[in-house]
């Protein structure tokens, strides 16, 4: 479906760009519960960011919650070649310079399902660890319904980059970018949004301690704690105050070497060596922990 764009490599997920009708209320949620660090805050919008990103989240105010932009890290590369080889596949790209402190050019592309990607430089992570709340190490994986899985995943293979890791049958992509099994997960939908959005944990322990203070704060886990089968990540998710979905992880598989073609082995795995594959929707998708809820995939 697309030509495949050599010049672009992505070395990791950027940030998400959150629209909400109330600042206020999740930028208390942003930094008093799930504990990121308020890198630049105004009127009108704010960023946040995570140890081991430069920014994890922008948050602006606006009519609709919703994600309504990915950027997405360039390994270091020089964006005039890649803008030619964009123009010479005929795909659209526009640019924006200074977008953001720190970032100094942008290259926007959108995807099939109609998602604005930000390509942008590498950024120095913040290195900032917030003293409140859950304060997850980094962003690790957003989650994307789409209406045509096969051509947005087409999408994100040629045109950025991406690896595919696994399928759940033929409706639901997991891709990845560097050694971590996912970054971008497509599932197929009626109505484009974003299904949920993920940060990781240290370890276990530190779901436990997110688990008491979610709770302590009256906001219930809707799924978890569980392992996938799929990434083999264990997992809690609940709802920011908008109504999206967030999920908090750790253990995810990593491909530490691409060329080998397999997950890092884990005690867990059933399959070994752990290899890309088609799972069968029909079989539970979690190898322990409470099943899926009812209408969770909806969103
Ligand atoms: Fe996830």
């Amino acid at each position: 479906l697309y030509p495949e764009i050599t010049m672009i490599k992505i070395a990791k997920i950027g940030h998400a760009t959150f629209e909400t009708a109330d600042l206020g209320r999740q930028l208390a949620y942003y930094t008093e519960v799930l504990g990121l660090a308020v890198v630049e805050k105004s009127a009108r919008s704010a960023v946040l960011a995570c140890p081991a990103d430069h920014t994890s989240v922008v948050v602006q105010q606006g009519p609709q919650a919703g994600c309504v932009k990915l950027s997405l890290e360039l390994a270091p590369s020089d964006a005039g070649d890649i803008t030619s080889q964009l123009t010479a596949s005929g795909i659209k790209w526009s640019q924006k310079s200074d977008a953001q402190a720190g970032i100094a050019q942008t290259v926007c592309v959108t995807t099939p399902d109609g998602l604005n990607v930000d390509l942008i430089q590498t950024a120095t992570p913040s290195g900032a660890r917030s003293l409140t709340g859950i304060a997850p190490a980094k962003l690790g994986h957003i989650a994307f319904k789409v209406q045509d899985v096969q051509k947005t995943v087409d999408f994100y293979v040629n045109v950025l980059g991406f690896r595919v890791s696994d399928w759940m049958g033929d409706f639901f992509a997991f891709l990845r970018c560097g050694p971590d099994h996912h970054t971008v997960n497509l599932l197929r939908g009626p109505t484009p949004k974003m299904h949920h959005i993920a940060f990781e944990a240290d370890n276990w322990d530190h779901i436990r301690r997110a688990s008491d203070l979610l709770s302590l704060r009256d906001m219930p886990i809707i799924w978890g704690p569980g392992r996938h089968g799929i990434g083999h990540n264990i997992f809690i998710y609940h709802r920011d105050p908008d109504g999206q979905i967030i999920e908090l992880y750790t253990e995810l598989d990593k491909m530490s070497v691409e060329e080998l073609g397999y997950f890092d082995p884990q005690p867990w795995h059933r399959d070994k060596p752990q290899v890309p594959k088609v799972w069968d929707p029909n079989l539970p998708s979690n190898v322990w922990g409470p099943p899926i809820p009812d209408g969770f995939r909806d969103g």
